[in-house]
């Protein structure tokens, strides 16, 4: 099959923020949307996916022990299917006062050396930033502030960005943002912090097959977008499953 979007590599063999995870005794379109998202990366030349269900007070039961039995579930499934991508669990953690005890009791899961994916409040910037970004890097977790460009207090504090890279925090774009799902002001806010180089990971943050096609039809195919992207320097690779033998392509 021709690959109409082979113009547009990226240079990215892993997604590292997405919503598949289906939950055990799902709807089976659930299951069935979920393992259509994987053959499109495969599709596309990803090699490793990361499913990154939200932890938060408000979801309980999105517990470390469920989301690890889901995982072991869902590559069953995947590999039923025949799909070759290499299904990976992480967890998105929102910053919440649930997260305090999570770091203490060292309950979180994890990407690769100890990578941990956050995200802040939307609006507030909270009291206590500072202090739990401290905490997770004396436990030595890697914090991954997710998609910035949604978060007003900080998409354009330069300051308060540099000093959360100072303490070691990576930064991570979402392409479902960048696509416009929710709204211009998001768009620009993710293009000027391509600009400024602020990220080091790139996901989709994407739920659904629909949330690819808009990041297809609004992302792939603008040359202005591809290009900004590619002049970013993104680590992902070193969350692959498969470095030995991939030197292949996101989207
Ligand atoms: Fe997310």
């Amino acid at each position: 099959m021709t690959n109409p979007f082979s113009r547009n590599k990226i240079n990215i063999d892993t997604e590292m923020h997405c919503h598949i995870l289906p939950t055990v005794g799902c709807d089976p379109e659930f299951t069935n949307q979920a393992l259509d998202v994987l053959r499109i990366f495969q599709y596309y030349g990803v090699n490793t996916v990361y499913a990154t269900p939200h932890v938060r007070l408000t979801r309980p039961s999105n517990t470390y022990e469920s989301i690890l039995e889901r995982a072991e579930v869902f590559k069953k499934q995947v590999a039923e299917n025949k799909i070759k991508v290499k299904i990976e669990v992480a967890a998105e953690y929102y910053f919440d006062e649930g997260l305090s005890d999570l770091i203490d009791n060292e309950n979180l899961i994890t990407y690769p050396e100890s990578h941990v994916l956050i995200e802040l409040p939307l609006r507030i910037k909270p009291d206590n930033l500072d202090e739990i970004i401290k905490k997770l890097c004396t436990k030595g977790y890697k914090p991954i502030i997710a998609h910035p460009e949604l978060h007003h207090y900080l998409r354009y504090d330069w300051k308060m960005i540099a000093d959360l890279k100072g303490q070691g925090c990576l930064f991570q774009i979402n392409l479902i943002n960048m696509a416009g799902y929710f709204g211009d002001d998001v768009v620009v806010a993710a293009e000027n912090l391509l600009r400024a180089k602020t990220y080091d990971l790139v996901g989709t943050g994407a739920h659904s097959r629909e949330q690819l096609r808009l990041i297809n039809e609004q992302i792939l195919q603008n040359r202005d977008y591809i290009a900004l992207l590619r002049n970013t320097k993104f680590k992902n690779k070193m969350f692959s499953k498969e470095k030995a033998t991939f030197s292949s392509i996101f989207f």
